[in-house]
């Protein structure tokens, strides 16, 4: 298992950044049903700097690239260098891992397994990675690593990343791409009362439900955003967003989504599919 350890510096609480499904290309001027991902990603990265709000790390829960070039992952890691924090990514459906570790390890970009953030938590990431399709799987290798994880540090709270939603978000269509292995994922989470959210991407919309006691988390995509509830693909007209999270002392979790307020990305609202 491969471990880091983030110091924690800003308060007596973790603060972290997720970014997530930004779909970037290598061309700059690339687009994801109408919208420019780079362009999106950057308005992000602008309203996040305007905030001046402190922060340990950014976590970037997959979907990183959209054309699998390493040119789209260093587009990434220029976008978060005007930050010193570092930065922890994990694979989505889209992503190609050999491209992802051409900027390692150069850059602030970490991938690892296991984040022991400050004294009270740790935050492990999980690859749910089906090469070629949509839909996600743990390997018996990550449900063992997420089980060593948890029992080597039986005193931190724990935050779980994956990519992909480990229960229905009540899209059809979405829904087939869900984390395949739901059930055996949540077997090994149920064993552990220190789990205290499962946070991922993929859905391109916010989510904050309870399942077996334990809150699941997903937010907006910096580019495009999926209509909730849809039954057949839907884009819905909400802004480009990102999650802001503080991770406290006592287990408990304070987050919030924010979303692109000084402009107006349109997708094609037409689009069949992506
Ligand atoms: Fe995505």
């Amino acid at each position: 298992m491969q471990t880091y350890s983030l110091p924690q510096e800003n308060s007596d609480s973790v603060l972290l950044l997720q970014l997530t499904d930004t779909h970037l290309f290598s061309d700059e001027t690339g687009s994801l049903l109408g919208v420019a991902t780079r362009d999106s990603f950057h308005a992000v990265l602008e309203e996040v700097a305007a905030q001046s709000r402190p922060f340990d790390a950014i976590i970037a829960t997959g979907d990183i690239s959209q054309d699998h070039t390493p040119e789209s992952y260093q587009r990434f890691a220029d976008g978060i260098q005007r930050w010193t924090q570092p930065c922890f990514w994990l694979p989505g459906n889209h992503d190609d891992q050999p491209s992802m570790k051409t900027v390692l390890p150069s850059t602030q970009i970490k991938s690892c397994d296991q984040v022991l953030a400050g004294e009270h938590w740790q935050v492990i990431l999980l690859d749910s990675q089906v090469v070629g399709v949509p839909h996600g799987e743990l390997s018996a290798v990550q449900l063992d690593m997420l089980d060593q994880a948890l029992s080597g540090e039986p005193d931190r709270h724990a935050l779980v990343l994956l990519h992909h939603h480990p229960l229905a978000a009540g899209s059809r269509w979405l829904d087939q791409h869900q984390l395949k292995n739901n059930d055996a994922f949540w077997q090994v989470v149920s064993r552990y009362p220190q789990v205290k959210a499962v946070l991922c991407g993929h859905i391109h919309q916010e989510l904050d439900v309870l399942h077996q006691g334990v809150r699941v988390l997903a937010t907006p995509s910096t580019c495009i955003q999926f209509k909730p509830d849809s039954q057949d693909f839907a884009l819905d007209k909400c802004n480009p967003g990102w999650r802001w999270l503080s991770l406290l002392p006592d287990g408990a979790i304070e987050t919030q989504v924010e979303r692109v307020c000084r402009r107006t990305f349109s997708p094609q609202f037409d689009a069949a599919g992506y």
